[in-house]
């Protein structure tokens, strides 16, 4: 699947994307002299600026993709460093901030996956994370109504399905996982990111770069296209060819520190 990553289709809405980012970062507390990891830091320009906004003296960004991480190398240097380690399996400890901006949508079940982390955190440790919560928009159920379409559904034979977009919890279930765990503090909110498109047909550019990732790992190139094509189709005969287009984004920003 992580091969699939197209580091310049998921940077066609750099500007977009970031706004996220930018909310999740104003809620880590700096930790001069800490130690940071980023879970599943795609092309690292992100991570660089998690990394000066710590004050930390090391910060480690882990991404699963070969092509993520040819980018991320240039941002290499003064502490910042970057592994392939897959999110599932990665253990390190005495970490105090440990951050995913958009990556653990792609692992499941997590309230197992928020235990392992917690375990990773440093005394008074930070574990922020945000994910996207837009399986019910139109953009994210269409794809898996199509995959369940044939030539489809046989070619896929059960990979590349919507299981990322089902790994994501309610945000009430995010808090009162962070509060078994322990959390002293924390904030929980569900927030709508709304962006201008010039119409429809930039919202399968948009989730070319990330949603569609795993059917394209899984399907044949030419049935990966007639896949797109299909999913297109669906996309405007529900919502219209609209120009420009209100995307209504919905997404989960999660912080908390510990003991
Ligand atoms: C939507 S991008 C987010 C990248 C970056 N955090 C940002 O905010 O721009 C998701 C990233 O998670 C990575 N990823 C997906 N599943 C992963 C896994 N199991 N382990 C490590 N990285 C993973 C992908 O390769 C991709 O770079």
């Amino acid at each position: 699947m992580s091969d699939a990553w197209d580091p310049s289709q998921y940077e066609q809405f750099q500007a977009q994307r970031r706004m996220p980012f930018d909310d999740l970062l104003a809620m880590v507390a700096p930790v001069p002299g800490g130690k940071v990891l980023d879970l599943g830091c795609g092309t690292g320009s992100l991570t660089a600026e998690l990394h000066r906004h710590c004050g930390a003296a090391e910060t480690l960004g882990v991404d699963s993709s070969e092509a993520m991480l040819g980018q991320a190398a240039a941002h290499t240097g003064e502490g910042l460093h970057f592994e392939r380690a897959d999110i599932a399996e990665i253990d390190r400890r005495d970490i105090d901030v440990v951050f995913a901006n958009a990556s653990l949508q792609w692992v499941p079940d997590h309230p197992a996956l928020l235990g392992r982390l917690r375990t990773m955190l440093a005394t008074r440790g930070q574990l922020a994370f945000q994910v996207p919560a837009n399986a019910d928009h139109p953009s994210h159920r269409l794809a898996a109504v199509v995959a369940a379409e044939e030539p489809f559904a046989t070619a896929l034979g059960g990979r590349g399905r919507d299981e990322h977009l089902r790994a994501v919890l309610a945000p009430d279930a995010y808090a009162e996982a962070l509060d078994r765990l322990g959390a002293r503090e924390q904030h929980v909110r569900l927030q709508v990111y709304g962006h201008h498109l010039p119409g429809t047909a930039a919202v399968v550019e948009w989730v070319r770069g990330t949603m569609l990732t795993p059917y394209r790992a899984a399907l044949e190139p030419e049935l990966y296209e007639a896949f797109v094509s299909r999913y297109s189709e669906a996309l405007e005969a529900e919502l219209g060819s609209q120009r420009p287009y209100f995307y209504a984004f919905k997404r989960i920003l999660a912080w908390a520190r510990f003991a």
